[in-house]
């Protein structure tokens, strides 16, 4: 069977370009692009419907057709959508009928429809929405990160730049709310990363009417894998030397000499506000216990010496930076913390190789976290773990019996989680054995594939089925210029 994944924002290529790096080829695009290989190695067919870009910055997504190198089983397929040039995911809305379009054509000129839509995020179930209604073919919808619960941790109505207002027309929540309503609405099948995303998550007033997380037959949990011939206690060695080299030239530049062989507290996330840097660089000002046996390595991607020349980062990722050096200089923690670049997943798993040889610690102290990809890759490893207690890593981590759970407003209980795991052996073993078991036993490629050839089979059949009568939102129908929905008065009178 062919399984087509519906997914406008970000990209996809051969080299994996920007995967991780950038907010709209997050973790959605890593399990996007991982159960379409898995699909394709139980002999299955993939197509990855995504925007064909033509812009000098962005020169990997230009051709209409491309290929993983080996995985003759995925194709992906690049379709124009608006203006050339490459848009974030939160002004695509405009042009998602234009990108249907050309999708319907293709596969009209094929002769043959996918088995299934399988559409991601609120901009992908959409348009798998209307490629069903074209076609007649089922879709199922994975939300990866629910709009009503985003625009719940933005909203700050006291902050003229945190309004309603403000943030629908920054982010056009009313347009992806929308979206997410039409497509938890008419899909076969609403598919989740975690529990916690289907009973707290769905239970937000935003999608009451549309569905309803506790009884809906519908849901399906699908958690995302990890890559474990990549994330494993033993290296390939393709990247090992590099990375303990970047590594060694870190720590020779930035911490003090008698400090260089202590373990280390590892972060590996985006520049970004939600990712609580800060908060880490708390936990390490208001312990001393933890200042004393460890250092602070925060890994960037493309920044080299990130938090002694900040203004060499792009402008959203500076002032994330400008904080952190600010409270790095007031606490006195120059000599303690380090930050410099590596890229890509080969580098990731070397570096973890690198810390479980010296004892360390990942942490993922989010606001919050969709799912949290990094601690399973941490996990599987084998570095232990403590992560934000909000969102997907109270599951990946089994309640906090794999790994550390902590407020991310609390520094002080995130330190003390810290030092209790860098200064105990047994405690990390313990922690690192658990880790790693709990990403075997649960966390897999092939079995999310299997999950998903499995709903092919079942929707086809008929034995799950969407409301196909439920209206798709007025703006997908019109051609630019388009007016967007601002968000409703349900929105307003149920968040907070
Ligand atoms: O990659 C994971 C993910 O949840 C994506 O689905 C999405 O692009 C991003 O992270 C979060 O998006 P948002 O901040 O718009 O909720």
């Amino acid at each position: 069977m062919r399984i087509a994944f519906v997914n406008p924002q970000g990209n996809f290529d051969p080299a994996d370009s920007h995967l991780t790096a950038h907010p709209d080829f997050g973790g959605q695009l890593v399990y996007v692009k991982q159960v379409a290989l898995a699909l394709a190695e139980m002999g299955h067919e993939a197509d990855i419907l995504t925007r064909q870009i033509a812009d000098e910055e962005w020169p990997q997504f230009a051709a209409a057709e491309d290929a993983y190198l080996g995985c003759p089983g995925v194709r992906i397929l690049r379709f124009p959508c608006g203006p050339p040039h490459f848009l974030p995911k939160e002004e695509l809305w405009s042009h998602l009928s234009e990108w249907v379009g050309h999708i319907e054509r293709w596969y009209r000129t094929e002769g043959v429809w996918p088995s299934l839509w399988t559409g991601h995020y609120a901009d992908g179930g959409l348009c798998a929405a209307l490629l069903e209604e074209l076609s007649g073919v089922p879709f199922t919808f994975a939300a990866h990160s629910l709009g009503a619960a985003k625009l719940d941790r933005l909203l700050h109505p006291d902050d003229p730049s945190h309004t309603l207002e403000a943030l629908d027309a920054r982010y056009n929540f009313g347009a992806r709310i929308a979206a997410e309503r039409a497509a938890v609405a008419r899909s076969a099948c609403v598919i989740t990363s975690t529990s916690h995303e289907r009973h707290k998550e769905y239970q937000h007033p935003a999608y009451l009417d549309v569905i309803n997380a506790g009884e809906d037959s519908r849901f399906a949990l699908i958690p995302p894998g990890v890559d474990l011939t990549l994330f494993a206690p033993e290296g390939k060695g393709l990247c090992e030397e590099s990375v303990l080299e970047a590594v060694a030239s870190a720590l020779a530049r930035d911490i003090l000499p008698e400090r260089r062989g202590l373990p280390a507290v590892i972060s590996w996330s985006r520049l970004d506000p939600t990712k609580n840097h800060l908060g880490l660089v708390r936990a390490f000002a208001e312990s001393a216990e933890l200042r004393e046996c460890a250092n602070l390595l925060i890994i960037t991607r493309g920044v080299p010496d990130p938090l002694r020349k900040p203004w060499t980062a792009p402008a959203p990722e500076q002032e994330v930076l400008l904080s952190l050096a600010s409270t790095i200089e007031d606490t006195g923690l120059w000599g303690t913390v380090t930050a410099f670049s590596l890229e890509g997943q080969d580098a990731a798993a070397a570096l973890y190789r690198w810390g479980v040889q010296r004892g360390a610690v990942f942490c993922l102290p989010s606001h919050h976290e969709p799912f949290g990809l990094s601690l399973l890759e941490a996990m599987a490893v084998g570095l232990p773990v403590v992560a934000t207690e909000n969102g997907g890593p109270r599951e990946i981590t089994d309640d906090g019996r794999a790994g550390l759970l902590a407020s991310p407003d609390d520094p002080a209980e995130s330190g003390a989680h810290l030092a209790r795991l860098l200064n105990d052996q047994e405690t990390w073993r313990h922690y690192s054995s658990l880790g790693r078991s709990r990403v075997l036993e649960q966390y897999s490629w092939t079995r999310a594939a299997h999950s998903y050839a499995e709903l092919a089979m079942e929707t086809a059949a008929g034995w799950r089925a969407g409301d196909r009568s439920y209206p798709l939102p007025e703006f997908v129908r019109q051609t630019p210029p388009v007016k967007l929905p601002r968000l409703a008065g349900w929105v307003r009178a149920t968040t907070r």
